[in-house]
């Protein structure tokens, strides 16, 4: 533990994101699993990844990839067994890495047997599980749900999409005339939680480090300001604390300011809501691109209020990407995601490389939809390691994976990047191992924005601890552009790209370049 109660080695985290489905078929199903996980543990760590989140892998009907849990204490039988799942950690483990389970807390499969119970019209242990109407007339407001499946007299709100029937958290202030709003104190949402805390006992038990919480500012109904899920959430820290002080809890919530003080040790930065991430790199004009037409400022000013709001801890994660968003080489081409990457390895908080990133793998157009991925299918297909059969993904006969991949002939591979010392790949090794070795650039260094003016480039920023200062700047553009700078210039720890050139306080910074300089 670090002094700030939060596991140390968050501090210098670096995350790979697998999605279990897509990385590595160690069986030829055509389907990921925990074998071929393992087998491609040291590729991870040679990229200098020292930290895994993996996706949902709990049984499930896989409506929509496995966020829709029927069973959260049996790994897919698809990815492997529990023994399995156990051998990945011990192996992670093994080699100074850790990983985060995706918890969905939120909601279940229709398919959950508390739900098949919680159906019926007798009153039983699972009736109050979910949150219910008591007349089939009357729908939860503000929510969707799913009604006349069953004989119970009510509707069930839902979560997400209409298969995953929401979990009873209680209502913050529930309605006195509505009965059927509970609550948190209530017995039904007291057991909800405690079957919460069951499920994380089991799975640190068996080694996993933490998780990954899955909507987690969504528990608790009716709760506007998110006062009863921050409550809620104390409690579960409560418990850990308690029982499990080591394991590291990443919130999918969006507003550190609330996550923190749920007692969660970071927050990730999404692609809705208002945080402005889209514009970085999935707008029209994205400021990550050489046509240089983007604008950071409005990103900079909420992450700002964000990093005030939460205490200047800035535990803010940025991903590269991940499962529910379009790749980032979709708006994003070659030195754009170089620089993209000199940007998300050198902020705050732990970066997270959503697999395949690495090597700028495309999102793959005009996919029927799988497992309730929609427009999400093209950025889940399968990871492209060599130019073996199926990329080396996958023993199966092509037609037989159960997502297609990217079939251009000029696709990248990890085997080509790797090679290469231009690569992007070769890029982001180098990017982790300064990162690594520099505390400024880890998680808890300071961050102070020096330029980030609208419609204009560059970026530049100051990260700090200790002794360290290192100046950060990056001007995606194919322009050439300047600035004024109180700071000077000391030694060049890295660049992507070459030719800054310092004047009189004012830094010429060329096309496409990413520097960190200390100062
Ligand atoms: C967020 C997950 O990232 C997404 O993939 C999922 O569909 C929803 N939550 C519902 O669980």
């Amino acid at each position: 533990m670090s002094k700030t109660n939060q596991p140390a080695w968050l501090d210098n985290a670096v995350f790979y994101e697998i999605y279990p489905q897509s990385f590595c078929d160690s069986n030829g199903d055509g389907i990921g699993d925990f074998n071929g996980i393992i087998g491609k543990l040291d590729y991870i760590k040679e990229l200098g990844c020292n930290a895994i989140w993996m996706n949902p892998c709990f049984e499930s009907p896989f409506g929509d990839a496995g966020y829709d849990v029927s069973d959260y204490y049996q790994a897919a039988p698809r990815y492997g067994t529990n023994e399995d799942l156990k051998r990945l950690f011990r192996e992670v483990h093994k080699r100074g890495m850790h990983i985060l389970l995706d918890l969905v807390p939120g909601h279940t499969s229709v398919e959950h047997k508390w739900f098949r119970e919680s159906m019926k019209a007798e009153k039983n242990e699972f009736t109050d599980r979910y949150v219910w109407t008591d007349s089939i007339w009357e729908s939860p407001e503000g929510m969707g749900c799913i009604r006349g499946i069953s004989d119970r007299d009510g509707s069930c709100a839902v979560n997400f999409f209409s298969h995953q029937p929401a979990l009873n958290y209680g209502f913050y202030k529930p309605d006195p005339d509505k009965k059927w709003q509970q609550p948190m104190d209530s017995d039904g949402a007291q057991a909800t939680l405690g079957e919460l805390k069951n499920i994380m006992r089991f799975w640190l038990g068996m080694g996993c480090d933490g998780f990954r919480v899955d909507m987690a500012g969504s528990l608790v109904k009716h709760d506007e300001d998110g006062k009863g899920t921050i409550k809620l959430w104390q409690n579960v820290r409560e418990f850990l604390d308690n029982e499990f002080p080591e394991a590291a809890m990443v919130s999918e919530w969006g507003e550190p300011d609330k996550s923190l003080l749920g007692g969660f040790h970071m927050d990730f930065l999404l692609h809705f809501g208002p945080s402005h991430y889209n514009d970085l790199f999935r707008c029209d004009e994205p400021f990550f691109s050489k046509r240089g037409n983007g604008d950071v400022s409005e990103f900079v000013k909420k992450y700002i209020e964000n990093y005030e709001k939460s205490d200047k801890k800035g535990l803010i994660c940025i991903p590269s990407g991940n499962h529910d968003m379009d790749r980032l080489a979709r708006g994003c081409y070659e030195n754009d995601l170089k620089t993209a990457f000199a940007f998300l390895l050198s902020m705050p908080g732990a970066p997270f490389i959503y697999y395949g990133d690495e090597i700028g793998m495309r999102y793959v157009e005009n996919l029927a939809s799988v497992e309730g991925g929609y427009g999400r299918t093209g950025s889940r297909s399968p990871m492209q390691w060599d130019n073996s059969t199926n990329a080396g993904f996958s023993s199966a006969p092509s037609d037989k994976l159960y997502i297609k991949q990217d079939d251009r002939p000029d696709r990248p591979t990890v085997k080509s990047q790797s090679s290469d010392e231009n690569s992007l790949y070769s890029e982001i090794k180098r990017l982790i191992a300064v990162r690594q070795s520099h505390p400024a650039l880890q998680s808890r260094g300071e961050i102070k924005f020096l330029y980030a003016e609208k419609n204009t480039y560059p970026l530049a920023y100051l990260r700090s601890a200790e002794n360290e200062r290192i100046l950060v700047i990056i001007n995606p553009s194919d322009r050439a552009t300047s600035f004024d700078c109180e700071y000077s210039l000391k030694e060049k720890i890295y660049s992507v790209g070459s030719g800054l050139s310092v004047d009189n306080g004012k830094i010429t910074v060329p096309p496409c370049f990413a520097g960190y300089f200390e100062v």
